[in-house]
């Protein structure tokens, strides 16, 4: 090849690629010390909630609170990535914009299938987003009504967005905390439907058209945490056994169960107009610190898969990344289950996670005293999944660790009888008061046995255990990575089967 094509073929890559762009500037695209590599993270910048999730012709399309202009939370931007698998990404510019209405808030996006919107043009179906927008002048001021909901419309599958000339569509009636519109179809009443956040509970609007809005119910007051502010909620039904059951999620800030932000939801029956909760009990969808905001896929028919951001807005903007901050769950497919007489929501990783699998290695029979996982498994050098079953559940700890001596423990507490994340001695945690905590969430299985799954990353693990039913997210930042895993017990707990997968990331 002569000197000069050469030169020509490595010019022609190098603009065509953001990744070699980015690579030249860098030293390595998404290798930054706490670069997530297999969770969704923004090439730089502020991200916080997912928003506009919706599922067309093939490609995922995550949207998410962006501040594209600093690592601190700033004017809203919905960002925009798609995906075909639901774990490997692509960034795509930004789909809306702040205006003169405000800055672009959370909300959702659906296919309107029968164009009842009429945005439809020459047989193209709309997607369309619904919004809040949220008007900064209009805060300054003092006055309440500064946050409206408004939609978008795009007719090339998610690519551009127009605004409708008429926003906002649903005008504030005087609540100051008025947002985060969640939109679905509801067949049966042949309309759709708008759960809103509103303070302190939940409204229910119906339109015909995704334009002209009326309000039908409000639920919540007198149910579920209140230590803070309703936000990002979503409205869809899971069935078990046959058995079609409604799940609300409101997101919570502050007043989660491990403090400051996180994603409760109520059981119950929802008729086209309201909601009546067959709970009286306050559950969480996951109840680590650092999942929230999340709310599921639209357009994925029964399947329900949900995706949160992966912080808490008590540290979110302190946290020691540099470049970018804050990166999405991993993908959980939402199930029911029946505990007694409770219907409980248990989340499953994706299984789409098997395209980043690789050969894995699987143990049976061990005994867990002290047991040094790694000079099985080799040590951890990036993203891994660790899952182990028991037939009798006892007393344990896993323990991801570094030379530094810095680790992570994860266990099992019989008397609490709660699963436990510690991060006290995780690395870097004083950027705020807090963070070094040993957080619990609560074991709903009555069963002996036991199963448990880790999604274990550079920055964060996500824990799933008794087929889901209790679920803790979060994140750590370790001065050097986990290198070392342990599992310990003095209480002769008997792992039957062990499998170990590392994964590769889904940015290279
Ligand atoms: C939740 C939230 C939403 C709001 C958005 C603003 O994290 O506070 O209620 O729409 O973030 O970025």
């Amino acid at each position: 090849m002569s000197s000069n094509i050469k030169y020509l073929l490595i010019t022609v890559l190098l603009a065509a690629s953001s990744t070699l762009r980015a690579q030249t500037k860098t030293g390595g695209y998404y290798t930054e010390p706490y670069r997530p590599q297999i969770h969704f993270s923004p090439e730089a910048h502020w991200m916080n909630d997912p928003n506009g999730m919706v599922y067309y012709k093939g490609i995922y399309h995550l949207f998410y609170q962006y501040y594209p202009n600093g690592t601190k939370w700033g004017p809203m931007h919905w960002g925009h990535a798609t995906s075909k698998d639901l774990i490997h990404w692509q960034h795509q510019p930004i789909a809306l914009y702040p205006d003169s209405l405000g800055y672009i808030f959370s909300g959702s996006a659906v296919v309107d299938v029968n164009n009842t919107s009429g945005f439809g043009k020459n047989g193209k179906t709309p997607i369309v987003a619904i919004f809040t927008h949220h008007d900064p002048k209009g805060e300054k001021a003092g006055i309440n009504t500064f946050k409206n909901q408004s939609i978008a419309y795009s007719l090339d599958a998610g690519k551009t967005w127009t605004k409708y000339a008429n926003n906002p569509v649903l005008k504030n009636p005087g609540i100051k905390d008025f947002r985060d519109p969640k939109v679905s179809w509801y067949e049966a009443g042949k309309k759709w439907i708008m759960t809103l956040a509103t303070l302190d509970h939940i409204t229910f609007y119906s339109s015909r058209n995704l334009k002209d809005w009326t309000k039908e119910s409000e639920f919540g007051k007198e149910f579920g945490a209140h230590g803070g502010v309703w936000e990002c909620p979503d409205l869809f039904p899971l069935s078990y056994n046959g058995k079609k059951v409604w799940i609300l999620i409101v997101n919570l800030n502050p007043g989660g169960p491990n403090g400051g932000s996180a994603t409760q939801y109520f059981t119950g029956d929802f008729d086209g107009h309201t909601f009546t909760p067959y709970q009286t009990d306050t559950r969480w969808i996951d109840y680590g610190p650092d999942e929230y905001a999340g709310i599921t896929y639209s357009n994925t028919g029964d399947r329900k898969i949900f995706l949160g951001w992966m912080s808490n807005w008590q540290y979110a903007q302190k946290v020691p990344t540099e470049k970018w901050r804050s990166a999405m769950t991993i993908p959980r497919d939402l199930k029911l289950e029946k505990v007694g007489e409770k219907y409980l929501v248990t989340s499953h990783p994706v299984k789409e996670l098997n395209v980043i699998e690789t050969k894995p290695v699987t143990l049976t029979n061990i005994t867990a005293s002290n047991y040094n996982l790694t000079t099985k498994t080799g040590k951890l050098t990036g993203p891994a999944s660790l899952s182990f079953t028991s037939d009798k559940l006892e007393p344990f700890t896993v323990t991801l660790s570094n030379n530094a001596g810095e680790k992570i423990v994860i266990g099992y507490d019989k008397a609490a009888n709660n699963y436990f994340i510690d991060r006290t001695s995780s690395g870097k945690v004083d950027f705020e008061k807090g963070f070094a905590a040993r957080h619990t969430a609560p074991r709903f299985s009555t069963a002996a046995k036991m199963d448990m799954t880790l999604i274990i990353d550079n920055a964060s693990v996500e824990l799933f255990a008794d087929n889901g039913l209790s679920v803790m997210t979060e994140i750590f930042f370790p001065n050097s990575l986990f290198s070392d895993i342990n599992i310990q017990s003095d209480s002769n707990f008997k792992i039957k089967s062990l499998k170990f997968n590392r994964m590769k990331s889904i940015w290279r």
